[in-house]
């Protein structure tokens, strides 16, 4: 039987989080070995905000190196960098130009980004979903996995595919239509000092996430430092107490305890117990996850040959559709 194909990506800009752990990769792992998987990093996105050369390849490496050491395996799937295969910018130019200008200013995350940003609005924010289409739709990706924040990109993604079969592929669709892979268990992680906003790369304060590398200290002080309640004894499902909530649930997950197990286990705790167990918990969690890290990026040949080797599975299919899509247009084939 022949896998489906799945394909995600993640940005090479700040640092991973729980977060970005437990909502997004770690399913990517536990889920890894149905699919054929291509997971990349999404380095040309990276450049649609003000960023800084001199740190741009070295954090691409560290994302590869942190899919590695989350757990993502070889044997089901590969890892790339987005900007070592020219097709993402070749299909992306060419999907513009079948792109309605007004469905990308109607994308969220763009008029959110674009007030961020101020004066420093450049053409790429605007066109960030066109390159996140051509990323999915290079590698006729079955499923993508997608938060709530990309569910947006993702139809316009199949918008964008449909526009195209429709005008210009009469006889036999080119490009396939993903779908969204929705994990039932995916944790909503929040943020540290906010239960009520999700745990974010660009929220400008560190204290508000746990980061993958973060060390024992950094751990220890953010747990210590987090927003709480004034009431005792822990409850997952007070409404009213969203920290409590956030807190119990990164407990539970970072634990491998059931809900149950975990409600029994605090209902009479306050803070001042519960913290240094969650802190704890959480530092035991993280160091498999840092060891591996290290190793990987100790080993830079290593690194780069997985890199090479990914680049080469992605780029053979990539290119057929390339290919496909100009064929479509009308280009004549270069003699
Ligand atoms: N826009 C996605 C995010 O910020 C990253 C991304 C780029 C992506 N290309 C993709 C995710 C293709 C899935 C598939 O999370």
């Amino acid at each position: 039987m022949v896998k489906q194909r799945v394909l995600s990506g993640v940005q090479p800009t700040g640092n991973l989080h729980l977060g970005n752990y437990l909502g997004a990769i770690r399913n990517w792992v536990e889920g890894q070995s149905q699919y054929e998987n291509f997971f990349c990093v999404v380095d040309l996105h990276a450049i649609t905000a003000p960023h800084d050369a001199s740190t741009l390849a070295e954090n691409t490496y560290k994302i590869a190196a942190l899919y590695l050491a989350c757990g993502i395996d070889l044997q089901y799937s590969s890892i790339f960098v987005q900007s070592h295969i020219s097709a993402h910018s070749e299909l992306t130019w060419l999907l513009n130009c079948i792109t309605p200008l007004n469905w990308l200013e109607d994308m969220i995350q763009f008029k959110e980004k674009a007030v961020k940003q101020g004066e420093n609005v450049n053409t790429g924010l605007l066109d960030y979903p066109v390159l996140m289409a051509a990323d999915i739709l290079l590698y006729q990706a079955d499923k993508v996995p997608v938060g709530e924040d990309q569910k947006q990109h993702l139809e316009l993604t199949r918008d964008i595919a449909n526009r195209f079969n429709y005008q210009f592929c009469r006889e036999k669709p080119v490009l396939k239509l993903p779908e969204p892979l929705i994990r039932a268990e995916g944790a909503r992680v929040m943020s540290l000092t906010d239960g009520t906003r999700k745990m974010s790369k660009s929220d400008p304060s560190d204290m508000s996430r746990i980061n993958l590398l973060d060390t024992p200290d950094q751990i220890q002080n953010k747990i210590k430092r987090c927003k709480t309640d004034s009431v005792r004894g822990l409850t997952f499902d007070d409404s009213e107490r969203p920290e409590a909530r956030n807190l119990l649930t990164l407990y539970m997950v970072l634990s491998g305890k059931t809900k149950e197990e975990v409600a029994a286990e605090c209902q009479d705790m306050g803070w001042g117990q519960f913290k240094p167990l969650l802190t704890e918990t959480t530092i035991n969690a993280l160091k498999p996850i840092q060891e591996k890290y290290q190793a990987v990026m100790d080993d830079k040949g290593y690194l780069e040959s997985v890199l090479r080797d990914g680049r080469q599975k992605a780029e053979a299919i990539a290119s057929i559709t390339l290919a496909q899509v100009k064929a479509a247009l009308g280009y004549s084939v270069p003699l």
